[in-house]
């Protein structure tokens, strides 16, 4: 018996193999296959609604496994401060998101979501990261190779928490610092902002020499994919009021807000986000001549274009009034990957019908898909969708915090000076992470130097004690988006009394952290030194560092600081232009001592 029964079971080990190799084998997830071929393959086996899910990006707290599943899902975000638990380790980051993967590739073509957050000065969302100066700061020091070597730690960081997507870098050119948004924007001038589209190569890679214009490029697992944002004219709004009209000349838009981004469709950018705002009176996310016919077909972008959040919605006013309208006309206007994020059902149900339909056409979809398919093949995605947790230390590492405090030092930028800064200053073998100007000044000061605190000192309070100097720190609330929107860019109080108080009383210099210049022509004259911080991050350290001569001031104005509000918008260059600082202006000193 025995003689007989090995054989038949070798036979049939056999058919078994074969079997399983035929049925496994898909062109599609042979990475040694062209790229063309790969995405051809694909998408010869989806059906209409697998299509449909992948143009879907919807928000991580309606990302169920089984949502991802059951609608195909192509992407996931973090809308802004969605985290997966308070204070989130990179390990729960990394079981959050793969989570959600494990979902959509347990469908049968497996095809791996793509998920993104706003990683927009550093990876800001996350608890310990480490947070670089916002962009208003960065332009400050037009210095490429800088921002380039963020975009690389930012990646690194993006990466430790598994996620592969930034809507990052902006590259809004803001044009009136009204806008609640002007500290997103590295400058007024657009060849400031084309400079720092460096960010790009550092979040993705350098682009290989024979890269062929147009095509996203990503290289593996250490990089992310990138976002220029928000296409086109974010920044030139009436009075800068947000998400508003950019009212402009065809050639003003091309010439001011058009060429950052053919930077970086150069640099191989993967995907473009819509803006919110219109042009002379037109959505944004209804423009199919500036979203498909200049951006795809003219400039030849291969990559996705993904909407704003809820940026269909807000076609009409008032947003949602009539959503079908919006789909049609977010969809047709070339838009790929729609950031729903929440009422993904109704988006679906909607462009199926009019798929169906024929209202909007298959080859549109197929434009679509067969871009976001692109960017997730090109990135790796298919070959390593799971993340493992090798990078987790990257997070808010001691090589990223010392880049970003040597960023702060080089985003300040000092506009008056009547003293000179040889205030014991001692230089720092001191090892930070993550500090506060107060605690920096602290560590800064010889141990001999009494260091008095005072968040809100009357004059009586500074006339009475024996103080050598001072150093007034005021500035703007913290805001976003909307809510940073002011007609006035006044600094609240207690700053401007502080400012009267503590300076008429004792030496001072005054540090602004602001996200735009604010009004300060009436308190210029009470100040001895006025130092510019913008908005720096997490690395306070870097500002005493050049507070007390460590290193000297390099920074030079990237916007235009004005005298009035009245006066704006006023950009360099404009025939009425009479700034407080001018652009480019900031004035230089030495270390004090050779470091
Ligand atoms: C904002 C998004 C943000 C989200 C957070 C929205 O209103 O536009 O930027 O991510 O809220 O929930
Ligand atoms: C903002 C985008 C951001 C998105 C996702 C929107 O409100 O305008 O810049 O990427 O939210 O958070």
């Amino acid at each position: 018996m025995a003689r007989f029964s090995i054989p038949k079971l070798g036979f049939l080990l056999l058919c078994c193999l074969a079997a399983v190799t035929d049925a496994t084998y898909m062109k599609y997830k042979d990475p040694k296959l062209p790229l063309g071929v790969r995405i051809k393959d694909l998408m010869s086996r989806m059906t209409l609604a697998e299509k449909i899910g992948q143009m879907t990006q919807i928000e991580r707290s309606v990302a169920t496994p089984d949502v991802m599943k059951k609608y195909f899902i192509g992407s996931v975000l973090s809308g802004g401060g969605s985290v997966p638990a308070a204070k989130a380790t990179p390990e729960t980051w990394i079981k959050m998101v793969n989570s959600i993967q494990k979902g959509a590739l347990s469908t049968h073509l497996g095809i791996p979501m793509l998920y993104g957050i706003d990683a927009v000065h550093g990876h800001n969302n996350v608890y310990k990261s480490t947070i670089f100066p916002h962009n208003v700061g960065l332009g400050v020091t037009r210095d490429p190779q800088l921002i380039k070597k963020i975009g690389d730690a930012t990646a690194l960081e993006v990466r430790a928490t598994g996620i592969p997507y930034v809507f990052a870098p902006c590259i809004a050119v803001c044009r009136d610092p009204r806008w609640g948004r002007c500290y997103e924007s590295y400058s007024e001038d657009h060849k400031i902002v084309q400079l720092m589209t460096e960010i790009i190569p550092g979040l993705q890679g350098d682009l290989p020499a024979n890269a062929k214009k147009g095509v996203p490029f990503v290289a593996g697992k250490k990089k992310v994919a990138a976002c220029a944002k928000h296409y086109l004219g974010d920044g030139g709004t009436t009075k800068g009021i947000n998400e508003n009209n950019t009212v402009i000349s065809l050639n003003g838009l091309l010439s001011i807000h058009m060429p950052a981004y053919i930077n970086s469709i150069r640099k191989g950018v993967a995907t473009v986000m819509v803006s919110y705002s219109s042009w002379n009176g037109k959505k944004m996310h209804a423009n199919r001549d500036l979203v498909t016919g200049f951006l795809k077909n003219k400039l030849k972008f291969r990559g996705f274009v993904i909407s704003d959040w809820q940026g269909l919605d807000r076609i009409t006013s008032p947003p949602h009034a009539n959503y079908s309208y919006s789909v049609e006309a977010g969809v047709s206007a070339g838009i790929d990957m729609i950031m729903v994020p929440y009422n993904f059902t109704e988006f679906i149900d909607d462009l199926t019908y009019q798929v169906k339909h024929n209202i909007i056409p298959m080859s549109r979809i197929d434009d679509a898909v067969k871009r976001i398919l692109r960017v997730k093949f090109v990135m790796g995605l298919f070959e390593n969708p799971i993340a493992d947790y090798s990078l987790v230390n990257q997070l808010g590492s001691q090589e990223h915090r010392e880049l970003a405090r040597e960023a702060v030092r080089k985003t300040l930028v000092l506009l008056k000076n009547g003293w000179t800064i040889t205030w014991q200053g001692l230089g720092g073998n001191d090892l930070t992470s993550g500090t506060t100007i107060l605690q920096a000044i602290k560590k800064t000061v010889d141990p001999t130097t009494q260091v008095v605190y005072s968040e809100n000192p009357d004059a009586v309070f500074v006339k009475s004690n024996e103080f050598s100097y001072a150093i007034v720190v005021v500035g703007e609330p913290p805001y976003a988006e909307t809510f940073g929107d002011s007609l006035n860019l006044t600094i609240s109080e207690p700053g401007p009394s502080t400012i009267y108080n503590v300076c008429g009383a004792v030496k001072c210099v005054v540090v602004v952290i602001s996200g735009r210049p604010v009004v300060m022509q009436p308190y210029l004259s009470s100040i001895d030194a006025l130092v510019a911080a913008w908005l720096p991050g997490t690395e306070g350290q870097g500002v005493a560092d050049v507070l007390f001569g460590d290193y000297g001031f390099t920074g030079k104005l990237a916007r235009t600081w004005f005298k009035t509000v009245d006066q704006l918008p006023m950009n360099v260059g404009d025939p009425h232009y009479d700034p407080l600082f001018p652009f480019g202006f900031g004035l230089t000193t030495k270390p004090t001592k050779q470091n």
